[in-house]
């Protein structure tokens, strides 16, 4: 059987996963195209695992559709599940298998007869660098080489869509690095669909082509990083000497002084005129001495977003 060839990646609609009084998840929509490389974003509790769960048959929805290529994953979930490769939060390996069971255990759970999945399983610990540790127990690697481990198994069955729920946490900045060109080249040559979670923003800004954020089980916003970015990036202007004198007020623009005790003047509007800023300042006799736009990054959405009270406030931890 195929799968619908126009169908997205994975469609979600109206979905809700309660536990009791929580609402994990709370009316989701959610549309992800075919060869898309797609952040879902939020702070620590918004539903992100549990939304994922959904999608490979762990986490049963109270309410509404999940389907990835056209397959509904709770009523075809067979058909479903073999178009997704899942590198979960936490390992979650048999730790009495050595690693190239581990890997063609898997694929024989997908139908891969186990000649030709022990051949894959050794072509992808060659490609992830643990051939070396084919014989070996999963309790004898390093938390980065667990990470590699669990995207090779997610690869075992060739999947068309991979699901990544935090790859990179706790990975050193060589490795991580090293996971997104394995997983961009996925991308980009294979034509493999990604859906990425992560709490590192830099990560889904340098891989993402479109992003949603959610918070308390519901989308707060969608779009690619450069429209978040436009819609709640925020320009700075500094300016030296230190103060900008009582009374001028540039529209649309605020000001504080900063740490290196700088007059510091930002505005969360994308629209707002530069022009009108600098001719305000100009009229003011306020010399710019030093005048510097930065282009914002994904998390100033997210601080924007928090400040405006769209997202919680996180409680130490999480963007
Ligand atoms: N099995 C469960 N029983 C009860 N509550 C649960 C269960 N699984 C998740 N939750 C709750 O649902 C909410 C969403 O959890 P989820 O793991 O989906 O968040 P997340 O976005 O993946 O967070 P993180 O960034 O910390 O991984 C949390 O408040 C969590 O405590
Ligand atoms: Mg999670």
């Amino acid at each position: 059987m195929t799968e619908a060839p126009d169908a997205p990646a994975i469609r979600i609609r109206g979905l809700r996963k309660h536990y009791g009084d929580k609402h994990a998840v709370d009316g989701l929509d959610l549309t992800v195209e075919q060869g898309a490389f797609f952040g879902l974003l939020g702070p620590n509790g918004a539903g992100k695992t549990t939304t994922i769960g959904t999608l490979t048959g762990l986490v049963r929805p109270t309410a509404g559709t999940v389907e990835v290529f056209g397959r509904d994953c709770w009523r075809d979930p067979a058909a479903a599940r073999r178009l997704i490769g899942v590198c979960p939060q936490e390992p979650n390996f048999d730790d009495f298998l050595g690693l190239e069971r581990i890997l063609a255990y898997h694929a024989g759970y997908f139908g891969v007869p186990y000649a030709k999945a022990l051949d894959r399983a050794r072509d992808l610990l060659r490609f992830f660098d643990l051939h070396d540790y084919r014989q070996k127990r999963s309790s004898t690697l390093s938390g980065g080489m667990k990470r590699r481990l669990l995207l090779a198994r997610a690869l075992m069955h060739e999947p068309r869509l991979l699901v990544l729920d935090e790859p990179t946490a706790g990975v050193d900045v060589e490795l991580r690095r090293g996971l997104w060109e394995h997983v961009r080249r996925l991308n980009e040559e294979e034509g493999i669909t990604v859906l990425l979670t992560t709490h590192y923003l830099e990560e889904a800004e340098a891989l993402c082509d479109s992003v949603t954020v959610i918070d308390q089980g519901k989308v707060v916003e969608s779009g690619s990083p450069d429209d978040l970015r436009a819609k709640y990036g925020v320009r700075r202007v500094v300016v030296t000497p230190e103060h900008v004198p009582d009374g001028v007020e540039p529209a649309e623009f605020g000001f504080r002084v900063d740490d290196r005790g700088r007059c510091v003047l930002e505005s969360t509007d994308p629209t707002a005129s530069m022009r009108g800023l600098l001719r305000c300042l100009d009229d003011a006799g306020v010399e710019v001495l030093d005048l510097e736009v930065t282009q914002s990054r994904l998390e100033d959405v997210f601080v924007e977003l928090t400040r405006r009270g769209t997202l919680r406030a996180p409680d130490g931890v999480g963007p």
